[in-house]
């Protein structure tokens, strides 16, 4: 009697405790792109975090750089009926994917979310005035990324304006250095364009990107952004077709190139190889954007599952999760981001971080913080689309830059 009485006892602590854990047990299946080194290490801080919190993590990772192989194999899963917990969205998509009808709000995790978010970007996280998305942090787009030893070879300092930037681009070529690395993939094409767009003025930029404005994308002012491009073009190696975006930051890291133009996820490579700031490399604005910031904010969203409307348990960890103070901190250390999040401590941060936030701080005030069109924050995808066709044709022949300005007139155009 005793010993069925203990059994019977141990069995139903043992099923209830089946229960529970079956119950905590909430499977996430999460769709991203971050596979570099630095990137791998910043999604690993939220894949412990969630595996801490009981939950399974399920790793949909898509390798290529700003996501467009993600985006394609995100259709795929949503059409065929396999829609992941939770994906890497951003921007104006955010909305699109709205509108299908196949995301979940997740306003009960973000109840202090709009009084710690800078305006602009708290708008983004929302369709319909409901949160459907979490937000990350904070890349800047307009950086230059210089090696340090090979600067102080050539005896130069971080450029500040075009002609600079040429003068020692040279000495970095007669020094036997690879002056530009690049990658020869779309987006990365269109990263760099949009910096010299930038470098004509944050008012430019709007006019020209944001407000999709002809007169200002048909300018004289626009023939000499192609022109610059053109010219930066020449100081890059001719093998950069299809390489990687951290390829090119390696080529920065171990010594062989002296410059990279990139969004600061290239930070992470920098820390990911151990590498300090001031010491082994130097963080500068883009020539001609000082003042200015290009803003790329990384966001999850959070599709139905099995039909609910609502948001499952393990999705409003997940959104409360990646907006949390400790998190935001961590992620954005290794990410060379900075957090999304108002108020988060920068005491960890190294010289670039802080040097982002206070531009970051400024840009807003003065009127300089612009959402980033090469990485998905500026237009819908389908005009962005279009102008990325354009700048990709014009770095991969010899076409002159008045037929560029032409075509993207009338790229712009494209909804
Ligand atoms: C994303 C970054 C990512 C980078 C390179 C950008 O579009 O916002 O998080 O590190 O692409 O893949």
């Amino acid at each position: 009697m005793k010993f069925r009485a203990i059994m019977g006892a141990l069995c139903a602590a043992g099923l209830m405790a089946g229960v529970a854990t079956a119950q905590a047990a909430e499977s996430l299946e999460v769709l991203h792109w971050w596979t570099s080194g630095g990137e791998s290490k910043a999604v690993g801080v939220l894949k412990d975090d969630m595996q801490k919190q009981g939950y399974v993590w399920k790793d949909f990772a898509v390798a290529g750089g700003a996501g467009a192989a993600a985006m394609t194999a995100l259709k795929t899963q949503v059409i065929s009926g396999n829609a992941p917990t939770a994906a890497q969205i951003k921007g104006p998509l955010i909305q699109e994917w709205a509108e299908q009808g196949v995301l979940v709000p997740i306003d009960a995790s973000a109840g202090d979310w709009k009084a710690n978010l800078p305006p602009q970007i708290d708008k983004i996280m929302r369709a319909d005035g409901h949160y459907v998305a979490a937000p990350f942090s904070v890349h800047r787009v307009n950086w230059l990324w210089i090696n340090k030893a090979a600067l102080d070879k050539v005896g130069g300092k971080a450029p500040t304006t075009w002609p600079e930037f040429f003068a020692l681009a040279d000495k970095l070529k007669a020094a036997g250095y690879q002056p530009v690395a690049a990658g020869g993939q779309p987006w990365q094409d269109l990263t760099l364009w949009e910096d010299v767009v930038l470098s004509q003025g944050a008012d430019f930029y709007k006019k020209a990107l944001v407000d999709l404005d002809q007169k200002t994308l048909t300018s004289q002012q626009m023939v000499g952004v192609f022109d610059t491009v053109r010219k930066i073009e020449s100081y890059m190696d001719n093998a950069r077709t299809g390489r990687d975006w951290n390829l090119a930051t390696a080529m920065v890291i171990n010594g062989k190139a002296g410059m990279q133009f990139m969004g600061d996820w290239a930070k992470g490579e920098f820390e990911n190889a151990k590498k300090v700031p001031g010491t082994d490399y130097v963080c500068a604005p883009v020539p001609g954007t000082s003042k200015a910031y290009t803003f790329n904010v990384d966001s999850f969203v959070f599709f139905q599952q099995k039909g609910q409307k609502t948001a499952t348990p393990g999705q409003l960890a997940l959104a409360k999760t990646i907006m949390s103070p400790a998190f935001q901190e961590q992620f954005s250390l290794y990410k060379g981001s900075i957090p999304v999040r108002l108020g988060v401590d920068m005491s960890k941060f190294d010289a670039c971080g802080k040097q982002s936030y206070a531009d970051e701080q400024a840009a807003i005030k003065a009127g300089g913080y612009m959402p980033s069109l090469a990485h998905g924050m500026a237009q819908p995808d389908a005009t962005a689309g279009a102008i990325t066709d354009v700048v990709t044709k014009f770095m991969n022949s010899n076409q002159d830059s008045k037929s560029a300005v032409e075509a993207l007139a009338k790229a712009a155009k494209t909804r």
